[in-house]
């Protein structure tokens, strides 16, 4: 089983124009997949489940639609919160917060702050997140650290870096779901993704189900994982 799965939740759009309906119907519809997805991983017993549910790029779609998704957030954190925190749900939002409106990062506060103590699946919801923005980020919070003094160059490495990205505190995604048909990685965890395994599925979000994520599991286990060593190093070390 992964104990970190992220995914790219992709599709909501083009479902919504198959049925003739707007694409804000689509975010909507994909609401039910996040449920779902939360449900099956808690029990499935996956540690961390991460869903990217708006990019920096997202803030170029139309108007109506940012404003859509944006009252969408607002409206799952007032239906679902009550029931995650339930569920022993630990709930965190990483990106650029400060871009959201008061409003939502009110709602996203009392949301971790409510949650904080819980212990079960940890959810991470990425909203105004990109890649290379947290890299940048972190890159900023290391040159401080250096220029205050409280660091030097040299001591900068893998496991530095790490730990100023807004996943810091999260182990790596073992496996990346990514639906609606495209492959690639869309400025997602550009660091963290460098290991995970990558499952590709042309089933739209709103549709993606909880078989559909159950046929992504099976991928994960039937996968050896090397990190660069070989097939029968890796098999040694097992034995
Ligand atoms: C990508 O599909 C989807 C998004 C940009 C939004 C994802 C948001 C949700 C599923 C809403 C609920 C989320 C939470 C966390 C409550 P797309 O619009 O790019 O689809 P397309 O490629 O078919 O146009």
């Amino acid at each position: 089983m992964p104990r970190h799965v992220a995914i790219i939740m992709d599709g909501n759009g083009r479902w919504a124009k198959a049925k003739n309906k707007a694409r804000h119907a689509g975010h909507r519809a994909g609401v039910k997949s996040v449920r779902m997805s939360v449900e099956t991983a808690a029990q499935r017993g996956v540690q961390y489940l991460t869903l990217f549910a708006f990019s920096s790029e997202n803030w170029a779609r139309p108007e109506d639609e940012v404003s859509a998704l944006m009252n969408l957030f607002v409206e799952a954190l007032r239906r679902e919160v009550t029931e995650l925190h339930r569920n022993n749900v630990r709930l965190k939002f990483v990106g650029a917060l400060d871009e959201l409106n008061p409003g939502l990062r009110s709602k996203i506060a009392e949301a971790e702050a409510k949650t904080a103590n819980n212990n079960g699946l940890r959810l991470t919801v990425a909203i105004a997140y990109g890649g290379r923005w947290d890299i940048v980020q972190a890159t900023r919070a290391l040159a401080r650290r250096v220029a205050d003094g409280s660091m030097e160059i040299d001591d900068i490495d893998d496991k530095q870096f790490a730990a100023e990205l807004q996943l810091s505190e999260t182990p790596d995604p073992d496996l990346l779901i990514r639906t609606g048909g495209e492959q690639r990685i869309s400025n997602f965890l550009l660091w963290n993704l460098a290991y995970a395994e990558l499952l590709f599925t042309d089933v739209l979000w709103p549709e993606f189900d909880q078989a559909a994520f159950d046929e992504a599991l099976s991928y994960y286990a039937g996968k050896q994982r090397r990190y660069g060593h070989t097939g029968d190093q890796v098999e040694a070390i097992r034995c």
